[in-house]
């Protein structure tokens, strides 16, 4: 059983974080779209031309018996293309709105994501679906996109530079009620969590961060459960691939990160 794990860069390794915790003896391949990254900054319909066609590559190459689009932004524009193209079970990334409606006391919750995210109409109904009793604010960021690109090629990230971006989120929410504060944020983007010590860093009060790591790893163990298909007593021998959409330095710069995740080879997808 060999999981594909996608994405624009490297926010999808939260994801694999995750499902591997949950599955540890499957075996993982990982994709990342570096030469069209960021995606949350382009439009809906090049967002998802271009996940068809690197997801169709990269099950040709890596061939997955699963896939998972770890990316938030992607995965609100393509799925559904995605599902009809390819004849593999495909699972896609939503921002965690529900159990931080959930989780929240005060019931004000910041939604952080990418900016073309916070815009979707599937994130507005999953607002009103689950977080309709909440106050849910919302700051779109692709410079905290960046930082984590930055913070996996090895370079050190400036608090100040994670509080620019959360700031608009802290401040006060008269119209919800007095002393009301914001005390959940959602990660809706797979790179966020690799920021996390600079976010908590960066706060100016403490709130629970949540992602979606957790449901997707419950979701991909459920779709295996009921394929039947048994994995391994323990996790294959050998390389485990990480390909890039194009191989140049700052594709280099991300190896040693790869390798701490446990692929161990980094290959140009044909
Ligand atoms: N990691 C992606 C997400 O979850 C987006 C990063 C990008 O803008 O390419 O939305």
């Amino acid at each position: 059983m060999r999981i594909g794990i996608f994405d624009s860069g490297v926010g999808g390794l939260t994801i694999y974080q995750a499902v591997r915790s949950a599955l540890p003896s499957a075996s993982f391949a990982y994709c990342s779209d570096n030469e069209f990254h960021p995606y949350g900054t382009k439009s809906d319909e090049a967002v998802a031309n271009r996940t068809l066609d690197v997801c169709a590559r990269f099950v040709a190459a890596a061939r997955p018996d699963l896939l998972v689009v770890a990316c938030n932004t992607a995965s609100t524009v393509a799925l559904a293309l995605l599902r009809s193209r390819l004849s593999l079970p495909v699972v896609g990334v939503v921002p965690a709105i529900k159990p931080a409606a959930a989780k929240s006391a005060t019931g004000v919750i910041g939604l952080l994501a990418t900016p073309v995210t916070i815009r979707r109409q599937y994130v507005e109904e999953l607002i009103q679906q689950f977080a309709g009793h909440c106050h849910v604010v919302r700051a779109g960021s692709s410079r905290l996109v960046e930082l984590a690109e930055e913070k996996a090629r090895g370079g050190d990230i400036a608090v100040a530079a994670i509080h620019a971006e959360i700031a608009p989120l802290f401040v006060e929410y008269p119209q919800v009620g007095k002393n009301l504060r914001l005390d959940t944020i959602v990660l809706g983007c797979t790179h966020f969590p690799l920021l996390l010590d600079e976010l908590r860093a960066a706060a100016p009060w403490p709130v629970q961060w949540i992602d979606s790591g957790n449901a997707i790893a419950s979701r991909v163990s459920q779709l295996i459960q009921e394929s039947g298909s048994r994995l391994p007593a323990s996790a294959p021998d050998g390389d485990s691939i990480a390909w890039v959409t194009r191989m140049d330095p700052a594709a280099s710069l991300l190896a040693p990160m790869m390798r701490r995740f446990g692929f161990n080879s980094m290959r140009q997808l044909p």
